[in-house]
């Protein structure tokens, strides 16, 4: 993808849902994008790998490397991606280039705009309630890290869109979903409140399941994407990803269940 040199006023095509039943979500999806860009203004031009010397959490750093070489090797790349919640500019080139044709969505303005600034030939659309409204269908729908940020009846309606946005045949790769995990079981909380404010929200592996039948997808799989070994912070968890990263990806998530820090599903329509 060519970097844009001149791209002063880039198209962002505004693909809310018009659906007054939504309503309700607008709200909460305002709040999300207005927190995501404060974050970002104090992220801006900042290079990922300055942020990774003093950020270790598992959204950098060798956790997500791992984590994004499970999701390329399950991608059917080639094809028209559809990158539902695709958030800011980083990480985009280890998938975006293997595909032909790709759109970017977003609740949040100003990461499509931080997007246009390096990617010319990604088309930008922009929902104010999370659901879009459009004809066209896509190969893939990605839709990574955002299941976690969004309350269960709110990803009913996310799964949904992204089924209507699909081809036959189309894959939908949700991926990088907070697990039920132990820490989250013994304190009793499944929402959860970050800075900003906001929330996460962590989801066993049989309600992503039976939520993606629910909406009419069909030869769901699950993969687990990695562990957090209890005691461990997280600068060490990323040490033990550089060194062991098949042990704490592929292995320990079968021996250790209730350590599983995030999910991936993929599904078909
Ligand atoms: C944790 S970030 C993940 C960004 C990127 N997909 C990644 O994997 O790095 C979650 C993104 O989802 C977006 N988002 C929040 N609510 C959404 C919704 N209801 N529909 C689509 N995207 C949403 C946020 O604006 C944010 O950019």
């Amino acid at each position: 993808m060519a970097p844009v040199s001149n791209l002063d006023q880039p198209v962002i095509e505004d693909v809310s849902s018009i659906d007054p039943a939504l309503a309700p979500f607008t709200c909460l999806v305002a709040a999300e994008a207005a927190r995501r860009d404060n974050n970002r203004q104090d992220h801006i031009g900042t290079v990922l790998s300055q942020f990774e010397k003093t950020y270790f959490g598992p959204e950098v750093g060798h956790v997500r490397r791992v984590f994004n070489k499970k999701l390329m090797a399950h991608m059917k790349i080639g094809g028209r991606l559809l990158d539902f919640g695709c958030g800011g500019v980083w990480w985009k080139t280890d998938y975006w280039p293997e595909f032909s044709h790709v759109t970017a969505c977003e609740v949040d303005n100003a990461a499509l705009l931080e997007i246009a600034k390096e990617f010319s030939d990604v088309r930008l659309w922009w929902t104010e309630n999370g659901i879009i409204e459009t004809s066209e269908r896509f190969d893939v729908v990605l839709s990574s890290s955002v299941v976690g940020y969004i309350l269960p009846e709110q990803a009913r309606h996310h799964l949904s869109c992204a089924y209507q946005l699909l081809g036959d045949g189309g894959q939908l790769v949700m991926t990088r979903v907070l697990a039920y995990d132990l820490a989250a079981f013994v304190r009793s909380r499944r929402l959860v409140d970050i800075p900003g404010p906001s929330f996460a929200y962590h989801y066993t592996r049989k309600e992503l399941v039976t939520m993606l039948g629910d909406v009419g997808f069909k030869n769901v799989r699950y993969i687990p994407l990695g562990v957090r070994l209890p005691g461990l912070n997280w600068r060490w968890t990323q040490r033990l990803y550089a060194f062991a990263p098949g042990i704490m990806s592929n292995i320990l998530p079968y021996i250790l269940p209730f350590f599983k820090i995030q999910h991936m599903l993929i599904a078909e329509k």
